[in-house]
């Protein structure tokens, strides 16, 4: 799947992103620094449900964000944001397996730097600049 979308689409394409993923758990977000990684997180946060993505602190590992279901049961999503991490053995320190293979959703920036640590069904996701926008494609294996 592509998508290629301006800030102001991000809310419809946010919805189209979730139809398409299916029952997938784990994202992992690849792009340089600006590609609009955390921009796209938080509208996809946004879109299940979740009241407050832009008061969590940009410097946290890992951010839980709460939302409810249609069934109205509270659910998790992890916003894991992995750039100050030098080696893997830091983001196990600091839980990381516990949110990737809690069942809840979970989205990796800079998942690079955990290769061994993933899923084997993540999902990969790379955002690339282009003209003002963004190209998003979602890699499903
Ligand atoms: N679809 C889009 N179209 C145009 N501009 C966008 C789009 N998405 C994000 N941006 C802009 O790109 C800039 C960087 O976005 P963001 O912080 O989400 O990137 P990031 O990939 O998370 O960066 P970092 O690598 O520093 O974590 C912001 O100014 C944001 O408004
Ligand atoms: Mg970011």
């Amino acid at each position: 799947m592509e998508w290629i979308f301006t800030l102001k689409d991000i809310p419809k394409i946010a919805e189209d992103f979730w139809r398409k993923a299916g029952d997938a758990k784990v994202f992992a977000f690849h792009g340089s620094l600006g590609a609009g990684k955390t921009t796209f997180i938080a509208a996809l946060c946004k879109a299940k449900g979740v009241k407050d993505t832009a008061s969590s602190p940009t410097f946290a590992l890992i951010n839980d964000y709460v939302y409810y279901d249609p069934s109205g049961n509270e659910q998790h999503i992890f916003h894991l944001d992995l750039y100050r991490i030098r080696e893997e053995e830091e983001a196990v320190q600091a839980g990381i397996e516990d949110c990737l293979y809690s069942g809840a959703i979970c989205m990796v920036e800079w998942a690079e730097k955990i290769p061994d640590l993933l899923p084997e069904d993540t999902v990969h996701i790379t955002l690339v600049p282009v003209e003002g926008k963004r190209r998003l494609v979602m890699d499903r294996g």
